[in-house]
């Protein structure tokens, strides 16, 4: 809490103090100190430029950075002391440089508004996390591939409706999962660029009568594009809607996965056991053993859909330019990559850690109904049209079904009831293994395929 006191004034223009419970209320240190190392790394590129362009002496450049410098040292040691009648990590350190070497320290934010400063280093932040979050991405898809490769045989049945529709490898279903992984490291890459963007130099809103040099920042900073509209500049936060959206899709798949082991690890369907090291136990009932860490990932989804929701509506009715109200942008988009990032790490060693239970796969797979498309398909062969073979292999189940007999324990006779199309040949087809390795098409599930897939995709990730 600010303390009680009416006095701080925020400069000469206002005869009062702002109100302590105004001041606590308008602040953003209790969370933009997290900006803290990247609003230092933007200050120090415009000194250099500033310097460069002949506002600043070579003199004044040398102490603003030595300045800046050792307050860096001393955040990182934890010896920096953010105040909250300062308001915000710009003007903490912008007052402690001024403290700290004086005059030349008033000089710095020539040429400069916090408005392009905060677009800035939100911008510098998001670079540096979105990196961040696409390498966890590659790991835990370099973990799905490590698995699909231990269990190449293993076969369970596939779902549709979450009803048992066709036999698959299991690790064809993994591979599903690094597709949709693909596709967020893809859209990362892709809205990089848009962060990609220098905003610096764009001033309060209408640009700066100095001299300043903003491709020269750009390439201090590495950025790949210079914003070309000052107005645009200082209130375009579609970069960040874009990383919560990127992330709420990754959030997405990252909660059916776990929904996915959720279900396979219960009794009902015991396809899977997670490692244990990442369940817990119950207080009072001694049996369990609870897949917390899916179950949260699961949870934590709609937190980051929160995030997503709450920009988009911050910033659906800001006229041109910047509003305080952009100030709500940080907190939730901290919470986007904390959220994402944390769940997609610790995915890694469940996914690692996660065992096929070969045999109850087995028992789930081995119902002869699961093979009624291959019955279908085999008389297509024969001469028979589809809608035709799908209208007698629907006469086989019924009767499969009514005399409780499995499909594959049928004779060549009672298949003949239903067309005379049938012979010994249809027996070829009508095992599990038949059912997969013959579903070459590309994108099915053969072994074939999934060995030529975990190839391709290794050579993607290694690329
Ligand atoms: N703390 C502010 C924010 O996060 C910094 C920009 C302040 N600009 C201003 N005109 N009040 O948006």
């Amino acid at each position: 809490m600010a303390q009680k006191n009416k006095s701080q004034k925020w400069s000469g223009r206002f005869a009062q103090g702002l109100d302590p419970l105004a001041l606590d209320f308008t602040q953003s240190i209790s969370f933009d100190q997290k900006l803290y190392y990247y609003d230092v790394k933007g200050s120090l590129a415009h000194a250099k430029m500033l310097q460069k362009v002949g506002i600043l002496t070579k003199k004044d450049y040398d102490d603003i950075r030595r300045g800046l410098t050792s307050i860096v040292d001393d955040l990182q040691q934890g010896k920096f002391e953010f105040k909250e009648e300062l308001e915000d990590v710009h003007r903490n350190i912008e007052t402690e440089l001024i403290k700290r070497i004086g005059a030349a320290g008033g000089k710095l934010h020539t040429a400069r508004s916090r408005n392009d400063q905060v677009a800035l280093d939100f911008r510098l932040y998001c670079r540096d996390r979105v990196m961040e979050l696409h390498d966890s991405i590659l790991e835990l898809e370099e973990a799905f591939v490590v698995k699909a490769e231990e269990f190449p045989e293993v076969v369970m049945p596939g779902y549709t409706h979450l009803q048992r529709a066709q036999p698959v490898l299991f690790a064809h279903h993994l591979l599903a999962y690094v597709e949709m992984l693909e596709r967020d490291r893809e859209r990362l890459q892709d809205l990089y660029k848009r962060v990609d963007t220098l905003p610096l130099g764009s001033g309060a809103i209408a640009g700066t009568t100095f001299p300043i040099d903003r491709e020269f920042v750009a390439k201090e900073l590495g950025f790949g594009r210079v914003s070309h509209n000052s107005m645009d500049a200082v209130s375009d936060r579609d970069f960040a809607i874009e990383i919560a959206s990127a992330g709420s899709i990754l959030m997405m798949h990252l909660s059916r996965l776990s929904e996915e082991m959720i279900l396979w690890s219960s009794s009902e369907f015991d396809f899977i056991k997670l490692p244990e090291s990442f369940c817990t136990g119950s207080s009072m009932m001694p049996q369990k053993m609870n897949p917390d860490v899916p179950e949260l990932i699961r949870g934590k989804t709609g937190r980051v859909y929160g995030s997503l929701v709450s920009l988009l509506t911050t910033m659906k009715s800001l006229p041109l330019a910047y509003n305080k109200d952009m100030q709500e942008d940080k907190e939730p988009i901290f919470d986007v990559f904390e959220t994402a990032i944390n769940c997609v790490d610790v995915l890694v060693p469940v996914v690692l850690g996660m065992r096929p239970k070969e045999d109850k796969m087995n028992i789930a797979v081995s119902d002869g109904g699961l093979l009624a498309t291959e019955i279908a398909d085999w008389l297509v062969t024969q001469g028979v049209d589809f809608r035709s073979s799908h209208e007698v292999t629907a006469q086989v189940v019924r009767y499969s079904l009514e005399t409780k007999k499995d499909i594959t324990e049928m004779s060549l006779q009672e298949f003949q009831k239903f067309s005379g199309k049938f012979n010994e040949k249809i027996f070829d087809v009508l095992t599990v293994k038949a059912a997969v390795d013959r579903r070459r098409s590309l994108g099915g599930t053969s072994g074939v395929n999934v060995k030529k897939e975990i190839k391709r995709i290794k050579k993607v990730i290694e690329s």
